[in-house]
């Protein structure tokens, strides 16, 4: 089985809705108050009743976290929080029991998992399992100096078997890749040829940085139709009449799942170090290549291009036009699970935001992209959730996320990179660019 690439993709569209109400009291109330203030975590004054003050030496650009006195809830997550631009958030550093978490090893022994299932349970559903039988069928060929392989990856579940097909461009002369971009496509913009470039993905660009350029095309995986999804991988794994259950994840948890089958594969492929492989995917590609790196370890670095809701834009911003938790599910209602609807305006009861999704890549690279005029995808959002992120990359030495001010904005068209944070805010509309790239090629992903 194999998805028809020449259907036609009218659900790739980008909607744009028109402003949201912005008011938030509590917002207004504590504008001064943000998150992490770089590599160093600013002690704070906590007073009676959750009430805070700005501790003495710190510049007026220098965010500031804190981290609620309240006492915890005596279950579930809601209750302790860090404050972002004056709004309260699931603060990542406390355990679902109140238990403060001080190091990589409570980090990594038990908020990690907690964080996970969250994720997993309210937003982006369970994934597909691990296949029963994995094959690979390859075909090298030499299209002009550059080499390209042709591997069809074919997959078996309880109820069949399924092909995708994931494209490799290694750069030519035999040279060997400093890294790889796995490209999370929802164009199928990525064909054969590596001389036909595109500011999305520019295979040559790629190439002559390096780096070798990997690409699937989501269709095959779970095509972005809400009466087609479970047409290609899913419905492998579930009976096809059935419904799928409420947890189960749809098209962004399926992507991120094919992201991590195409790992499988770079593994075995000797021209490629899969120590050094980044997982890549702009807007739609990139709420999956966060899930995928949050999941999947292998992912050296993880880049997120102007993902927006539901990636790397805090869902508890409601303002400047930026998609929100409805809309988002009322316009693509086959991307989450039933469950993320619950949330519908409803997302400060969310257990978890979309900073912990970044903190989830620590200490791995997490990259994030914004544009200036990207409304829908709420470019603030993206970057006050990068920021509180840092949080968690402190835990390991490595919380500098190498901004000037982590104060909005930031100074666009330019690359801010800390050993294990990079950021930029590139100047102009929604897309993946040459410029974006220039960025992302710059430097080494994969070294601190
Ligand atoms: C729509 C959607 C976004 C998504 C984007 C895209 O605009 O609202 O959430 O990121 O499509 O994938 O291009």
């Amino acid at each position: 089985m194999r998805c028809d690439r020449s259907r036609a993709r009218h659900d790739r569209r980008w909607v744009r809705f028109p402003q949201m109400s912005t008011s938030s009291p509590a917002r207004d109330r504590l504008r001064a108050v943000v998150t992490h203030a770089g590599s160093s975590l600013v002690a704070l004054t906590v007073l009676a009743a959750g009430a805070f003050v700005v501790p003495q030496g710190v510049p007026a650009d220098q965010p500031v976290v804190r981290t609620a006195s309240t006492a915890p809830a005596p279950s579930g997550p809601a209750a302790p929080s860090v404050t972002i631009d004056g709004v309260d958030y699931p603060d990542p550093l406390r355990t679902d029991d109140g238990e403060p978490v001080d190091g990589p090893a409570s980090w990594e022994g038990t908020r990690r998992d907690e964080l996970l299932a969250h994720f997993r349970q309210h937003v982006y559903g369970r994934s597909l399992p691990v296949p029963t039988r994995q094959t690979y069928a390859v075909r090298s060929t030499d299209v002009g100096g550059v080499e390209r392989k042709n591997v069809r990856i074919t997959v078996t579940g309880p109820e069949g078997s399924g092909s995708f097909d994931l494209t490799l461009f290694l750069p030519g002369g035999g040279r060997t890749p400093r890294g790889t971009f796995l490209m999370i496509d929802h164009r199928g913009a990525v064909g054969d040829d590596p001389g036909s470039s595109s500011g999305y993905a520019p295979v040559s660009k790629i190439n002559d940085a390096g780096y070798a350029l990997a690409a699937f095309d989501t269709d095959d995986i779970a095509p972005d139709d809400e009466n087609r999804y479970r047409s290609a991988m899913i419905d492998l794994f579930h009976p096809a009449g059935e419904k799928l259950p409420e947890d189960a994840g749809r098209t962004i948890s399926a992507w991120a799942w094919g992201a991590s089958r195409a790992m499988d594969y770079l593994q075995t492929d000797p021209d490629i170090d899969p120590a050094a492989v980044a997982v890549i995917g702009h807007s739609r590609g990139g709420k999956a290549s966060l899930w995928a790196g949050a999941q999947d370890p292998r992912f050296a670095a993880v880049v997120s291009n102007d993902s927006g809701s539901t990636g790397a834009g805090l869902a508890r911003r409601r303002e400047n036009g930026a998609e929100t938790v409805a809309r988002i599910n009322d316009s693509f209602p086959h991307w989450f699970p039933q469950t993320y609807k619950s949330y519908n305006d409803r997302e400060s009861s969310l257990p978890v935001d979309q900073h912990e999704l970044l903190a989830l890549m620590a200490p791995r690279r997490v990259v994030v992209g914004s544009a200036t005029d990207d409304a829908n995808a709420d470019p603030e959002g993206e970057f006050r959730s990068y920021v509180a992120a840092a949080r968690v990359y402190e835990l390991y030495g490595l919380g500098d996320t190498g901004l000037a001010s982590t104060r909005w904005r930031p100074a666009p068209d330019t690359g801010f990179r800390g050993p294990a944070m990079s950021y930029h805010l590139r100047s102009g509309g929604h897309g993946l660019t040459a410029s974006d790239w220039d960025i992302y090629l710059d430097g080494d992903l994969f070294s601190r």
